[in-house]
């Protein structure tokens, strides 16, 4: 099956050579191939170039794309959009002035999510989640990382992995899975985390990874949720059975999550409101993705992280939904776009960056995604009618998304 795409007004994020990911001054750069063509053949991309330079080619789809642009589908490296119910309630908490840590002690928060979801039937779980996949598609993403961690016991999290498995069969888009074991405390444990560590440990993680059920495992390695030694032994535990870690670190303090991801080569490690000098020279010589989820910080109204002194610093930068009930209850990448530039400082350049070719590499996919390049997935969207690219977060709230292709073929 050949789908061949016409006049495109610009092919944006190309490459010649696969890059792993983008770092630095270089995240102001992204290629562009004005009035161009695109050429995809079996779900993969053939070839793409300036469309006065295309020979004659049999396709069996042709599609004019005059006044458009196209990109490569947004890769969302972190959410949690397999949840039960949502958190309104809290939200009203919050705007009378309660912290994201005192709705937590007092029972909301995750552990609230935890509570609806053990009660929640895995069809349920299912059928919702798919919606929500739904959803962020027709806004621009392509790949997705969906972690556990609503579960608490062995038994909720298993469920919530089966769920996750069952999407990746089902839907058309790339997902990985994450076991977040460790995402808060269940209340019966919380004057022995350590026992809970135990099971999640010698239980938990030994089942997953017997069953082959996640590809990564996480854990919420900040003040009040897991210390560095606990983070230490599951890391140790999950990477012994071959799942790679992707670790929340700094969102509520310095907790030294961001040290504890680089010593076990984490692929990313997340939030990073609390970064500072010391964690930014460690990053340096690592092989892990800082990723920023600008959503949370924006919903939660908290300290920004300081994603220019890292790109200053030579690093990459990545930036994802954080799709979830509580702190972000939206997985909407062109948001994302929008607040990486107002929030953040960034070029729009930057934004797409830290959005496809980063995201991709911190959820293991950039083999495949995150650019347009010959050989890999082609997993793209035709925009609205725009003028410009930096038109996509300049103009927000309203979805520039006009058609969506992944493997090849229209959603
Ligand atoms: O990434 N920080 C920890 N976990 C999630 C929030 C989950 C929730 O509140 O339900 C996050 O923001
Ligand atoms: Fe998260």
């Amino acid at each position: 099956m050949r789908l061949l795409i016409r006049n495109i007004k610009g092919l944006v994020q190309t490459e010649q050579n696969k890059r792993l990911a983008v770092c630095g001054k270089d995240m102001q750069n992204v290629e562009v191939v004005e009035n161009a063509y695109l050429l995809v053949e079996d779900g993969r991309i053939k070839d793409f170039g300036k469309d006065s330079d295309l020979l004659q080619v049999n396709a069996d789809t042709v599609i004019d794309a005059t006044d458009r642009f196209v990109l490569p589908s947004f890769c969302d490296s972190h959410t949690h959009l397999v949840y039960a119910g949502s958190r309104e309630v809290e939200y009203i908490d919050k705007i009378k002035g309660l912290s994201y840590e005192e709705i937590a002690q007092s029972g909301g928060g995750i552990i609230n999510s935890a509570k609806k979801l053990q009660q929640t039937p895995e069809e349920v779980l299912y059928e919702d989640a798919m919606q929500r996949l739904e959803t962020i598609t027709k806004y621009g993403t392509g790949a997705v990382e969906i972690k556990s961690g609503y579960g608490f016991t062995t038994e909720a999290e298993l469920k919530m992995l089966r769920v996750i498995r069952k999407l990746k069969e089902n839907s058309p888009l790339t997902i990985k899975a994450n076991f977040l074991g460790a995402h808060g405390v269940p209340l019966e444990y919380k004057n022995n985390i350590d026992a809970f560590v135990d099971k999640v440990v010698n239980e938990m993680i030994p089942k997953v990874a017997d069953e082959g059920l996640a590809d990564f495992i996480d854990v919420f390695c900040d003040r009040g949720f897991f210390t560095v030694e606990q983070t230490d032994r599951m890391l140790y535990e999950g990477v012994k059975r071959g799942l790679k870690p992707k670790i929340h670190a700094n969102e509520l303090a310095a907790s030294g999550g961001i040290q504890i991801g680089v010593k076990y080569n984490a692929l990313s490690v997340d939030h990073l409101e609390y970064t500072g000098d010391e964690e930014i020279a460690c990053l340096k010589n690592s092989l892990t993705m800082p990723t920023i989820l600008p959503g949370a910080a924006f919903f939660l109204n908290m300290q920004y992280a300081p994603a220019r002194k890292m790109i200053e610093a030579g690093l990459p930068v990545a930036m994802a939904s954080d799709y979830n009930p509580g702190s972000s209850p939206s997985g909407n990448m062109q948001l994302i776009l929008t607040f990486a530039c107002v929030n953040y400082k960034l070029l729009p350049q930057e934004a797409i960056n830290a959005t496809t070719i980063n995201t991709a590499y911190a959820m293991d996919v950039v083999e495949d995604l995150g650019s347009i390049a010959v050989g890999k997935k082609a997993n793209f969207y035709i925009t609205t009618k725009i003028p410009t690219i930096e038109y996509l977060p300049y103009s927000y709230g309203e979805n520039k998304v006009e058609r969506v292709f992944l493997n090849g073929k229209e959603i």
